[in-house]
């Protein structure tokens, strides 16, 4: 406020430093845009509303557009006064065409106008993040669709638990994506109500017209309270960064199952070198620094998330200055979301799965359940089977043999119910094809997840 703007009240100058702590327009610059298209249509109702004339209208709109202009030439000279972006787009304006450029402001806040801008910029911005976020879930489907008969262990508490489906893997990434999508939906809902025309607080006292500023700017609706439309951190802002977070854990969680089984270890699968780094000591090295980022983001994104709740805790009704610290959060999760997503969409499509090392790590006590299963169909209630599949493994650890290669003597030793036909209960395909529930890991329930999210995929 260096300028002119508050001339009347203020006498004397403000505290140089204050005035840096002040200034948001290294980061608002990224509203210019949205901040001329919201003038512009705001220029549009002052004229309809008699503030303005015709030429007057005409003038402000040439002025608004050669600054467009000049922002995207990249030529707009933003001066040490500029306080943030409204200032200085009006700023300039009043250079362009002089004192007419001061009726722009008449009956508007910043307030209502950053807001606006805001929204603006997130509804653009959301679309983006839902294509990016589309993009992945759909490389998981159709990989799980390509690979269906690829089988690996499945883990609990990362010990060996049951074998499944590698596609099941992948598209339990997918479901979760699909849930994050939908939520932002549901944002993007709540984000396309018009605050402009709320002004500081109040509303607006000349009889603006609404409807002709939401479908200027292309909102689905106009605010419904002018204190509640201003305070624009109390809502959306923080319902953006929280699905953001949310979005971000599950993708972190896949990333951490991607790095482990890509450890040698593990080995089962390959990152492409393009999402990988070396090492400038061990030349050996190829670490899975994208999925590693994609992990570390994930703290990054909820950083930003707890730094806002923790502005807006406390906070009184409308607008206080600490909203300004929001655009910050915002920009930096929208970037770190677009980012992240295009990686992990680039990371699986491109990495390559080692079927022998899955196969290898199948080891036959991965299939105990199935043995219990097995005394099941044949009659015996699950827990006393489950205690005979135990003794079994026990059996086979104290001999030093592996399941499968217990004889029929040493498991009807167990239970007369085990017959020569057990040794059928010794195959994942079997296995995995007992699953045919709906949501299970047999081929025809992985298939018919895969036809739902293709569905689904169409609507979101
Ligand atoms: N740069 C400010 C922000 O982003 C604009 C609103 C300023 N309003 C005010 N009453 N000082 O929050």
């Amino acid at each position: 406020q260096g300028d002119k703007m508050m001339a009347g009240r203020f006498v004397g100058s403000t505290d140089p430093i204050m005035e840096m702590l002040s200034a948001s327009i290294t980061v608002d610059q990224r509203l210019s845009e949205v901040d001329i298209q919201g003038s512009m249509a705001y220029a549009k109702a002052l004229e309809k509303a008699g503030i303005l004339s015709k030429t007057e209208l005409e003038k402000i709109l040439s002025g608004l557009e050669k600054i467009s202009e000049e922002w995207s030439k990249g030529v707009f000279g933003v001066i040490q006064t500029d306080e943030d972006i409204h200032t200085a787009n009006e700023r300039r304006l009043k250079e362009l065409i002089g004192d007419v450029a001061g009726k722009l402001h008449t009956g508007r806040s910043r307030n209502d106008q950053v807001v606006t801008d805001l929204k603006l910029f997130m509804k653009n911005s959301l679309s983006i993040i839902s294509t990016h976020l589309l993009q992945l879930i759909k490389t998981l489907v159709e990989r799980a669709a390509i690979e269906i008969d690829v089988i690996l262990p499945g883990y609990t508490h990362l010990q060996k638990a049951q074998p499944i489906r590698w596609s099941q893997f992948l598209l339990s990434h997918a479901v979760a994506l699909t849930r994050d999508s939908e939520r932002l939906g549901e944002i993007k809902k709540r984000i396309n109500v018009l605050p402009l025309g709320s002004g500081a607080l109040a509303g607006n006292p000349l009889e603006i017209d609404r409807e002709l500023l939401r479908s200027e700017l292309d909102f689905a609706s106009i605010s419904l309270n002018s204190m509640d439309a201003v305070a624009r951190g109390t809502l959306w802002v923080m319902e953006f960064l929280s699905v953001a977070t949310l979005l971000m854990i599950h993708l972190s969680k896949m990333a951490e199952d991607l790095i482990i089984y890509s450890t040698t270890e593990f080995g089962f699968l390959t990152l492409s070198d393009t999402y990988c780094s070396g090492s400038s000591l061990m030349p050996q090295k190829k670490n899975p620094d994208s999925l590693e980022l994609i992990r570390s983001k994930a703290g990054r994104v909820f950083g930003r998330l707890a730094a806002i709740l923790m502005v807006l805790k406390g906070l009184p009704s409308t607008y206080n200055k600490d909203l300004q610290e929001d655009k910050e959060a915002v920009f930096d999760v929208v970037d770190t979301l677009n980012a992240v997503l295009q990686v992990a969409t680039g990371v699986i499509s491109t990495l390559q799965i080692n079927k022998e090392s899955m196969e290898k790590a199948l080891s036959p006590e991965i299939l105990s359940s199935d043995l219990a299963l097995y005394l099941v169909h044949k009659g015996m209630p699950f827990r006393q089977a489950h205690i005979a599949a135990g003794k079994a493994v026990h059996l086979a650890e104290t001999k030093g043999i592996t399941l499968n290669n217990l004889t029929l003597e040493d498991l009807k030793s167990i239970s007369p119910l085990f017959g020569s036909d057990v040794a059928q209960v010794f195959s994942v395909v079997t296995s995995v094809e007992q699953y045919t529930a709906a949501g299970g890991t047999a081929k025809s329930s992985v298939t018919a997840q895969i036809e739902q999210l293709r569905e689904l995929l169409k609507r979101l």
